[in-house]
């Protein structure tokens, strides 16, 4: 696996505004999209093109596009949900799965309640965002769907990882291309990341 973690000041930036306590949900919706947006431009860098014929107003050329098709994106629920519209920016005709995960609060180890995939999903470059990895649980069980589904090509990005999830994530899965925005220090007891930003669904629907 090659993980990749965010040094543009931009991303910085947003992703200290996204801890803050006081930033409101309005405002941490729209970080995270921007987040993901920035983010996506950084891990997108090795899409693949295709030449096709255009006329400019002086003469007949050819020139790259983005296979834009062959690009899903596919969220793990909730939170994932709020880094589509930033990738969808990048790529507007990218196709979009879901991922229905929940940790459980007491053994913190995900539950599956809804999964959908572009069909078919071998030959896509998939890209799963969750803007959190903590312990590594729901990724890795995100990465074991979508691989039981056919998926090869995966990319995962997350705005706030722990060490123990990065880990994780690299010993089960070694064959995919993890983006990280900010390796934060460490879990707590309840599993919550170290300084994080608090539960990412809560903060983005403004549930408790
Ligand atoms: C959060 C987050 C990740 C997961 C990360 O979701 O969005 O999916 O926790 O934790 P892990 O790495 O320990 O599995 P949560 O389960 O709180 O669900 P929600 O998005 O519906 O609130
Ligand atoms: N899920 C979150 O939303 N935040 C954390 O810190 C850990 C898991």
């Amino acid at each position: 696996m090659s993980v990749s973690y965010m040094t543009h000041p931009l991303i910085k930036h947003k992703i200290t505004l996204l801890r803050k306590e006081s930033t409101t949900t309005n405002e941490f919706r729209k970080l995270v999209e921007e987040i993901a947006m920035l983010m996506g431009y950084e891990a997108l860098s090795d899409l693949q093109t295709e030449e096709i014929k255009i006329t400019t107003p002086i003469e007949e050329t050819t020139q790259p596009v983005i296979q834009g098709k062959k690009l899903a994106v596919v969220p793990i629920l909730r939170a994932g949900l709020g880094m589509v519209s930033g990738i969808l920016a990048l790529v507007p005709s990218a196709r979009v799965g879901h991922i229905g995960l929940y940790r459980d609060p007491e053994t913190h180890l995900p539950h599956e309640y809804y999964c959908k995939l572009p069909d078919p999903i071998e030959e896509r470059q998939i890209v799963v965002v969750d803007p959190m990895l903590a312990t590594g649980g729901s990724a890795i069980a995100a990465v074991d769907f979508i691989k039981k589904h056919g998926g090869q090509r995966i990319k995962f990005m997350s705005i706030i990882a722990a060490p123990e999830g990065v880990s994780a994530l690299i010993k089960a899965h070694p064959d995919i291309q993890l983006y990280v925005g900010s390796l934060d220090r460490c879990l707590n007891e309840n599993a919550y990341i170290c300084p994080g930003l608090g539960d990412a669904g809560d903060r983005i629907f403004g549930t408790k």
